[in-house]
């Protein structure tokens, strides 16, 4: 009896450190690092970029990626599976570049995600990566200045005419507005700058599509967005130079930086100080020294009058 027990105890005990070597060998090493990259697309853009650089052939990496809001498996390269659902997603070496490849960017592949490359069990880097999906894609800024005409373009690429219909509209605290509805926030103070007609009067749209606006004033620089389609659409940001008329002496500090304009003006309050403290002292001085010196004469004249009385006056006493 004891006999058969025996061996099917070692057999217990070799098939449980088995298991646990096996265990520890099929645990992948966690990355050592993780790095972590924020990239902004627009819609419909096609997105790459590199997870790792290497001289190890692609096919002997694991490449995983997965959503990490919430966790889901996206892509496992070397998986010989017929390819997921996620089509768009691919992998590739480009020349010692592990590269992911994401086609046709869509407002919901925006998120985070994280790409580990393993070799064998060793993870040889990971990447948090945080995509960022724009609507529209961004323009050139245009520079204007106030009087100016402005044109803002709604394309990338010269136009003759525009087939479609173009809207335009103005972002007003990260929310488009539209240009008949948007009212400029109230004057800072008494500027240069004249009572001026609406935006929504000085604006139109041209045959390329472009927005015209006549008589460009401080308050008509922001963003401004157009849509072509419900797919296309830029946004352009128009910059208006500061009002650069006849500067005199005293218009510079406006130019300056509004650090500059406090330490200037202080300074004139300073220097203000100190020549009106100077000036008023000078003059309690002289008054003083004036005072002085009038009662050193009067004490003088009294002492002398005393000298002159006293004697006179005892000489009369004692006489
Ligand atoms: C994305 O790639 C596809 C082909 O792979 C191409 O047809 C398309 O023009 C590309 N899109 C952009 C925005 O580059
Ligand atoms: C790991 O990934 C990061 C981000 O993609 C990259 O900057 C870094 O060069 C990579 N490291 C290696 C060894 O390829
Ligand atoms: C690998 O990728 C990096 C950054 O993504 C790039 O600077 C480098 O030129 C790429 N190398 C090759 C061989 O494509
Ligand atoms: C890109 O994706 C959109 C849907 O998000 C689809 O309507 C469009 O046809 C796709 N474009 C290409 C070139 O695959
Ligand atoms: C639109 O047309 C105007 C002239 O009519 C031209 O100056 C401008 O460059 C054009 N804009 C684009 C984006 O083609
Ligand atoms: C500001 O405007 C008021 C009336 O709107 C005017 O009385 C005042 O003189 C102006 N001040 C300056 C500095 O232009």
């Amino acid at each position: 009896m004891m006999g058969s027990f025996q061996p099917s105890n070692f057999q217990l005990l070799y098939l449980l450190i088995a298991a646990l070597l096996d265990c520890n060998m099929a645990t992948q090493r966690p990355c050592k690092q993780v790095h972590r990259l924020n990239i902004n697309y627009v819609q419909g853009d096609n997105m790459s970029f590199s997870c790792l650089t290497t001289t190890h052939p692609l096919e002997s990496l694991t490449v995983k990626l997965r959503r990490t809001d919430p966790i889901k498996d996206i892509l496992m390269y070397s998986d010989t599976s017929p390819a997921s659902e996620h089509q768009r997603w691919s992998v590739r070496n480009d020349a010692g570049n592990v590269t992911l490849d994401l086609k046709n960017i869509s407002f919901s592949d925006k998120g985070r995600y994280e790409c580990q490359v393993y070799k064998d069990l060793d993870c040889l880097n990971a990447t948090l990566l945080n995509l960022r999906v724009r609507e529209c894609k961004i323009l050139d800024s245009v520079h204007a200045t106030s009087d100016s005409s402005v044109l803002l373009p709604c394309s990338e690429h010269p136009l003759q005419h525009n087939a479609g219909q173009v809207t335009w509209e103005i972002i007003i605290g990260h929310k488009p507005t539209k240009i008949d509805e948007y009212r400029p926030p109230n004057k800072p103070s008494n500027s240069t700058e004249r009572d001026t007609r609406p935006l929504y009067e000085r604006a139109r749209i041209i045959g390329n599509g472009s927005l015209l606006i006549r008589d460009a004033v401080n308050t008509d620089g922001s963003w401004y967005q157009c849509r072509v389609s419900e797919k296309t659409c830029y946004e352009v940001k128009l910059v208006m130079k500061e009002i650069t008329d006849a500067p005199t002496s005293a218009d510079i500090p406006v130019v300056q930086t509004e650090g500059n304009i406090d330490s200037s003006a202080a300074v004139t309050t300073d220097l203000t100080a100190v020549v009106m403290v100077t000036i008023v002292s000078l003059c309690v001085l002289i008054a003083l020294i004036i005072c002085v010196s009038l009662y050193i004469r009067k004490r003088k004249q009294n002492i002398n009058s005393q000298r002159l009385d006293v004697p006179l006056y005892s000489v009369v006493q004692r006489s």
